[in-house]
């Protein structure tokens, strides 16, 4: 039987917005950020590490939920740049605004799986803004990068990042492609300064054939669950937060962070009727303390 989840879940990237935009303004002068190429900034080994804080408590995903329907290089996959936007206005200006809200002046910024556009507001200045994802003419397009790095999260999940030194980390409409989510988020954990912020955002859009089993079989709300668990399956984030935004194609019009089944349903026929793409986030911090020491 066809549900409306499985209706939603199947809308592709490519059926929106795929006209090439003009990429956000920034208050920063238009410099090209630069490729970072080497180990210039890492040092990620836990060798000294005193706590479990950061460790991967137990897998979330089986062996078929990690398993994408075009098993090809992600990296052949991402060959092309891609100069469109995945989601709609109303979605984006959604993550603005929470990054508005969210993120401070002066922060040092990881947007991981990223492209040519980072969706944080025009008129904040961070100290730094780095940058990963799979296509450098993507991210050398992105006017808030300094820096970017590329890097297939698939294939190793090691970031050539110091333990300890943002702020913040986003990821945005991406986290469906991670095939070994519990060592990306762990990894997270570690590059994040103590009571640093990770923000992970999505919809129901995907590349289908690339988005990992557990997401394609999966309903919005299991979507949600998912990522929960990823925070929880590290130790040492702090309880997971959720927001959920149903809106219309004249902007938001529900907001609820209920996990209420019934909720959940009303908030899809309300969806159903608009047409507009779902705003779903789940927040968590770095404790600044380890809880088991
Ligand atoms: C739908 S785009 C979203 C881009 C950007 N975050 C945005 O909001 O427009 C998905 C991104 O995930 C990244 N990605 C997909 N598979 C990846 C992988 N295996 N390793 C690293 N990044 C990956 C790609 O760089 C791609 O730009």
């Amino acid at each position: 039987m066809l549900t409306l989840n499985h209706f939603v879940a199947h809308k592709p990237w490519h059926s929106l917005n795929t006209s090439t935009a003009t990429p956000h303004q920034s208050t920063k002068p238009p410099i090209p950020p630069k490729l970072i190429t080497t180990t210039v900034i890492s040092s990620s080994s836990n060798n000294n590490k005193t706590s479990s804080a950061g460790n991967v408590k137990r897998l979330v995903l089986s062996k078929e939920g990690r398993t994408k329907l075009n098993p090809a290089s992600d990296r052949d996959f991402y060959a092309y740049p891609r100069f469109v936007k995945h989601v709609d206005d109303a979605f984006i200006s959604t993550l603005t605004d929470l990054y508005r809200e969210r993120l401070r002046p002066g922060w040092e910024v990881l947007d991981l799986m990223s492209s040519w556009v980072s969706h944080l507001p025009d008129e904040v200045d961070y100290k730094r803004v780095v940058g990963h994802g799979l296509n450098a003419q993507e991210l050398a397009r992105n006017p808030r990068l300094d820096y970017f790095f590329v890097k297939d999260l698939n294939h190793d999940q090691q970031l050539q990042l110091e333990d300890s030194s943002f702020d913040a980390v986003l990821c945005t409409v991406s986290v469906q492609y991670l095939q070994h989510p519990e060592k990306v988020f762990a990894e997270v954990f570690r590059v994040l300064k103590p009571g640093g912020v990770f923000i992970v955002s999505f919809s129901n859009r995907m590349f289908y054939e690339k988005a990992i089993g557990a997401w394609r079989e999966g309903t919005g709300y299991s979507r949600v669950q998912l990522v929960v668990q990823y925070f929880q399956c590290v130790e040492g984030f702090t309880e997971a937060e959720i927001i959920r935004k149903i809106g219309s194609k004249d902007g938001v019009k529900d907001k609820n962070k209920s996990s209420s089944p019934f909720v959940w349903v009303m908030s899809l026929v309300g969806l159903a009727l608009s047409g507009a793409d779902p705003f779903y986030a789940v927040i968590a911090h770095k404790n600044f303390k380890p809880i088991y020491e």
